[in-house]
């Protein structure tokens, strides 16, 4: 019998899923767990498995990359048969990628309970694909698990009832919190630790790399910063794919730059861990340096984790050079803002859901 059918799809899952799995095991909570195969590169998928002790999945639907529209459906049209065996009590999905909400959407119409894990998050800004999912994921979802007090007020401003919303903590930071001392050292994935620091960099939205100005911008204060310390940049596959068609190699192969194919869960924690500023776009790596209290620039022009800048050590600027600057240089003469970390980023946040969601299944039977 199967409880809870878990999904994940695509690299920023796999962390969120990791503690949640053991938590369930822990608590008796009988799951399984399906692989979209959103991303299916080693680097991008298998390496975080291994890494991070998450169990084999139990079924691959194995869809790959394709447009937004035929990604989510074929992820439809192959989970719907894999739900009819499975017959869980719920479907679990994390974060906010074409996986979460195209099994969301297929679970709510067969009339199982989703449950969305990171829920409530929100940057007001529907050109990014990953607020749409975000917003109707929650719209479809029985129980909803937030990492952050400003996520209830966007619910309850979307009419989602704050009595099926749970604030829990950051699976995420479990994870880390639980691999910080088997992280690889930067030292070691770098060859030595550069005499003058480095930057970690890391760009893949949209946005900034498929626009071929704004992309072209942020590689040139990338090779500005490379000036003053070395740049580490494990480079996304998508971006890659633009800097080549724009004829940007010459731009990312600057003094001072260092690409690096995409790295390992370990590996990318060292990395961040030991910098003196990461700037990036992703949405995970603002809350892993606040909660690791390291300096992070995010080219975006907002961000759906407001705790990272209100209480974390982020800065906003854009993708605009001019205002990155000025912001890299604060964080080279003073360090940059102090942080603390956010209610709830203790390490327990996948045990609060498994503790929720027992009593809950429970209440079911
Ligand atoms: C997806 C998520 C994004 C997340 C990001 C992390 C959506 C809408 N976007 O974006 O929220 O931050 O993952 O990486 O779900 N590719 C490979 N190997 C892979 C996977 C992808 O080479 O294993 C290449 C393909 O050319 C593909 C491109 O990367 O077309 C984009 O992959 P896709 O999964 O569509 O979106 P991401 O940009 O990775």
């Amino acid at each position: 019998m199967t409880e809870i059918l878990c999904i994940v799809g695509a690299r920023p899952n796999f962390m969120k899923i990791a503690p949640i799995m053991a938590a369930f095991s822990a608590r008796g909570i009988q799951a399984k767990l399906v692989h979209t195969g959103q991303h299916y590169d080693p680097a991008m998928s298998d390496s975080f498995f291994d890494q991070l002790g998450i169990p084999r999945p139990d079924v691959n639907l194995e869809v790959g990359s394709a447009s937004h529209a035929v990604q989510t459906a074929e992820i439809m049209r192959a989970f719907e048969p894999v739900l009819d065996l499975e017959q869980p009590k719920a479907v679990l999905v994390v974060g906010d990628v074409n996986s979460t909400i195209a099994c969301a959407l297929v679970a709510a119409k067969k009339g199982v309970k989703v449950i969305h894990v990171e829920a409530g998050l929100r940057s007001y800004d529907r050109a990014m694909p990953e607020e749409i999912n975000r917003v109707l994921t929650d719209q479809l979802s029985e129980l909803l698990f937030t990492t952050e007090q400003a996520a209830l007020a966007n619910l309850q401003r979307e009419g989602i009832d704050p009595a099926r919303v749970h604030f829990v903590g950051n699976v995420m930071i479990d994870t880390l919190l639980g691999h910080l001392e088997r992280a690889v050292p930067a030292a070691q994935t770098l060859g030595g630790m550069p005499a003058r620091g480095y930057a970690v960099v890391t760009l893949h939205r949209p946005s900034n790399v498929d626009d071929a100005a704004v992309f072209e911008g942020l590689l040139t204060i990338l090779a500005r910063v490379a000036e003053r310390m070395d740049v580490v940049f494990p480079i996304h596959p998508r971006t890659r794919g633009t800097a080549e068609r724009f004829g940007f190699n010459s731009l990312l192969e600057c003094p001072g730059m260092r690409l690096l194919p995409p790295q390992g869960y370990l590996e990318m924690l060292g990395l961040t861990r030991d910098a003196s500023v990461v700037i990036t776009d992703s949405g995970g790596l603002q809350e892993e340096t606040t909660a690791l209290g390291v300096p992070c620039i995010t080219v975006r022009d907002n961000t759906e984790r407001p705790v990272t800048l209100t209480e974390g050590t982020n800065s906003l600027t854009g993708p605009d050079p001019e205002r990155i600057w000025p912001v890299f240089e604060e964080i080279m003469a003073s360090g940059g803002k102090r942080g603390r970390i956010p209610e709830f980023w203790d390490g327990r946040a996948a045990d609060r859901i498994a503790g929720l969601l027992r009593g809950w299944l429970d209440a079911l039977n």
